[in-house]
């Protein structure tokens, strides 16, 4: 189902909210009187870290496509990255709701030197990735937000366990 981010405050009279429209304000959708100015520091340093994260997933996943000659992990590994794309594209989307402003993204670390720690790194990263979404999910009040990190969460928990299987399958 696709969602829409409709800029500019809740409406106030009845019948003029739309179930399944996300309003780019702090606003309970039940309770559209009840709106919050500010959109806390805490939410947007964990937006930030989020598409950092998935900016460093996309750039490492490139270099392992290239670190395997075996084409159905590059296939796999190729579709995982997509994902990440996707998620790339809606965090940050969410950041330029919320600030008017386009996020920062630069790389913060190496990726592996070979293939198995590739592996092995992308594994452990995934599933960290899991918690950390899901925390945010839980800790936002913006029904819009919450569901683009839930399900970015399930994502990152079905690649984590590809990786996995491709770490006990692989030599
Ligand atoms: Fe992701
Ligand atoms: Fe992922």
């Amino acid at each position: 189902m696709v969602h829409t981010i409709v800029t500019g405050p809740h409406p106030s009279h009845p019948g003029a909210c739309i179930e399944k429209h996300y309003y780019n304000s702090y606003v309970n959708h039940n309770n559209p009187g009840n709106e919050q100015s500010t959109v806390s520091s805490g939410l947007l340093s964990d937006i930030s870290k989020a598409i950092i994260g998935e900016y460093q997933a996309i750039y490492c996943y490139d270099i392992l496509i290239q670190q395997t000659s075996n084409n159905k992990l590059k296939k796999q590994i190729f579709e995982i990255k997509n994902d990440e794309i996707r998620h790339f594209q809606t965090f940050s989307q969410i950041f330029t709701s919320l600030t008017n402003k386009q996020p920062i993204v630069q790389l913060t670390k190496k990726c592996p030197s070979n293939f198995k720690s590739g592996l092995v790194s992308a594994f452990i990263d995934e599933q960290e990735t899991v918690d950390f979404y899901h925390e945010i999910a839980r800790k936002t009040s913006n029904n819009y937000i919450k569901e683009q990190f839930q399900q970015a969460a399930f994502d990152e928990q079905n690649h984590a366990v590809w990786f996995l299987y491709f770490m006990n399958h692989t030599n």
